[in-house]
């Protein structure tokens, strides 16, 4: 497959003389895709019921006559304000209690059934429309699910619908009282219907109340999602489209994925370092132009899981983005390497955000391939660039990599539900030992929990909180090597801690018998150098001892190629222990230079230059924020 380069275009943001003209600088540049639509609805219903569809026509019209394909985007995040005439209680809620008003985007609870319904007649109303035009080639559905934090909204649909999903989880309400532990502080609930959403609490609600909270939530918005996807499918036969966010984990993405056919993803590279990432200010200040050198990959590999392979970025930054508390602008070399990166791990396509700068709103300092007068900003040239390089190489078929990481959405809820060290956060710890497999030069996979788990010569198996039967008789029955934890298997599903004592895999003889967070002044130094940060287990048990503390307390236990992490390594302990697995698991590994990373695909081998100095390695000069690649031969 040859990936292709597409932009975000608003056609409703300018004036209709100068379509055109837009759609003839597209393909020229080199891009494919002009993905449309997605905010639209004041425009494409001015008045409830009165529809007002010519000049998206004749939008799609002129960017398919210029030879476009055009992703159109169902404007279910930005309800009109007439909406809340209609459904004054579409409303998300806070956790205060308060409306999230009107006068921005995503102002929709995803409980709400009128506006479920609203959402499914204009996706069935556009594909009735466009799903068998010739130049709609994708759909995207919403655009960016929890992007503001809107996943998790208090508003009495909410409540209700929670209240129904309980019952149908539980079945009676002494068989929730049970599940939870709600005898204890005096708990326990009569009736499904006493239960409240868990805020407002005086202290802290129990923990099993609020996981079933976020499990109804994330079920939302995959309900909210799937009937969207069922009014669409029967009126067209292009693929189904969501776009992802960087470093979001309120919902289940791998649920909403099974209901669609591409997984997509937002890539702001330079945005995330100073609005996600916690790394130490050096790090911030290296990478300030290019972004982190792990982020963008590991959420590649993510969504490539997600869509079952099939994935897109659509939307990239190209310059300062306006969203963060600082917006520096991209190393020349950047709009390029993010474009590339993306391919090498598998990418159909990648469409710039957004084709020109908007003069007004909220993102008028947002950057685009044009400026506001229309004339090329630096990413435009780099667009141009990659095009005519994706001309110049073959196909890219990404291949299966030696090492795969386990990846969980609950998880991350649990963590954050009851966190227990103020510094354990899941997605960081996917993040850390992700960077740290990187270092040592690897390709990585993600893979849900229930995929195949025998192809990865090494599966990382991170803080899973809670391991069924099921996966540990996988997890030991896998040749190769496995390593479990930190905190894996700590819980059971229901937010209990596990007897017998966790993690309880099948042939290691390994116990947690207590376990310790550490705050950052209290690292554990452990006797081959590096140390245990903020999460600490004592294990018990006469599973061989890989690694220990230099107080003789082990931290690392093994019986074959089953291996049990009791904390949470330092860079350095953490580079040894992965490093020595990978032997192990007769891997090879190398010591990447700063800021360099490598991507292998089924025939080529890509190097990813985030450092702003050219390296050389492998024979190969790779520039500044660069990007090259040779045959493996
Ligand atoms: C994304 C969003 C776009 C735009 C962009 C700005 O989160 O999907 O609509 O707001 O950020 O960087």
């Amino acid at each position: 497959m040859k990936p292709e380069l597409g932009v975000c275009y608003y056609p409703e943001h300018w004036p209709e003389e100068i379509w055109a003209e837009d759609a003839r600088r597209m393909a020229e540049t080199g891009l494919s895709w002009a993905r449309i639509g997605e905010f639209a609805w004041s425009r494409l219903e001015p008045e409830p019921g009165k529809l007002s569809f010519d000049w998206l026509d004749r939008a799609i019209d002129t960017l398919g006559a210029a030879g476009l394909k055009v992703v159109l985007g169902t404007p279910t995040a930005t309800p009109p304000r007439w909406m809340l005439e209609k459904h004054p209680d579409m409303l998300a809620v806070d956790a205060r209690g308060l409306p999230r008003k009107f006068g921005s985007r995503r102002h929709y609870c995803f409980s709400h059934a009128g506006y479920r319904a609203e959402c499914v007649r204009i996706a069935r109303l556009l594909g009735e429309r466009y799903g068998r035009n010739r130049h709609v080639q994708a759909w995207q559905i919403d655009n960016e699910y929890a992007c503001h934090d809107t996943v998790i909204s208090y508003s009495r649909a909410a409540a209700e619908g929670f209240r129904d999903w309980l019952a149908q989880r539980y079945q009676s309400v002494q068989a929730l009282n049970r599940a939870w532990g709600n005898v204890f502080w005096s708990m326990d609930y009569a009736d499904f219907a006493e239960i409240d959403p868990p805020n407002q609490t005086v202290t802290e609600p129990n923990p099993a109340h609020v996981m079933a909270w976020r499990r109804y939530s994330s079920d939302a918005v995959v309900a909210f999602n799937a009937a969207q996807a069922r009014a669409l499918r029967p009126l067209t036969d292009a693929p189904l489209i969501h776009n992802y966010m960087g470093w979001e984990v309120n919902f289940d993405h791998f649920d909403v994925g099974a209901d669609l056919d591409i997984a997509s993803w937002d890539s702001y590279p330079i945005g995330f370092l100073s609005d996600r990432l916690r790394d130490d200010e050096a790090h911030k200040r290296r990478y300030l132009r290019q972004g982190d050198p792990d982020m963008q990959a590991l959420h590649h590999d993510l969504y490539r899981a997600v869509g079952r392979g099939r994935w897109w970025v659509m939307e990239q930054q190209p310059g300062p983005v306006n969203w963060a508390p600082f917006n520096p602008a991209p190393l020349p070399g950047m709009p390029r390497l993010w474009a590339w990166e993306a391919f090498a791990h598998g990418a159909e396509a990648v469409c710039y955000f957004r084709w020109r700068q908007a003069p007004f709103a909220q993102e008028q300092m947002h950057a685009g391939l044009l400026r506001p007068d229309s004339a090329a900003a630096p990413a435009l040239a780099e667009a141009a660039q990659v095009a005519r390089e994706i001309a110049e190489l073959p196909e890219i078929r990404p291949a299966v990599a030696p090492v795969a990481i386990l990846f969980d959405y609950p998880s991350a809820w649990a963590w954050q539900t009851q966190p227990q060290g103020a510094t354990f956060d899941y997605f960081e710890l996917v993040l850390a030992l992700y960077r740290s497999l990187r270092k040592l030069g690897l390709s990585v996979d993600i893979l849900p929990g229930n995929a195949e788990l025998s192809s990865p010569k090494l599966l990382l198996v991170p803080g899973l909180f809670a391991l069924t039967d099921e996966l540990k008789v996988r997890l030991a029955a896998r040749e190769g090597i496995t390593l479990v934890g930190p905190r894996s298997g700590t819980r059971t599903a229901e937010f209990a801690l596990p007897v017998p004592l966790p993690p309880a895999l099948p042939g290691l003889d390994t116990t947690i018998a207590l376990t310790e967070s550490l705050p950052p002044s209290a690292d554990m130094p452990l006797a081959q150098g590096g140390a245990m940060t903020r999460w600490l287990e004592h294990i018990e048990g006469s599973a061989e001892t890989v690694e220990e503390t230099i107080a003789g307390q082990p931290v690392l236990a093994r019986s074959g190629g089953l291996h049990y992490l009791a904390g949470w390594p330092d860079p350095p302990a953490l580079a040894r222990i992965l490093a020595r697995a990978c032997t192990e698991a007769g891997i090879e590994t190398v010591e990447m230079p700063e800021g360099l990373r490598r991507r292998d695909t089924e025939t080529h081998r890509f190097y990813i230059n985030y450092a702003a100095e050219p390296v050389r390695f492998d024979g190969l000069e790779i520039p500044a924020a660069g990007v090259a690649w040779k045959e493996i031969t």
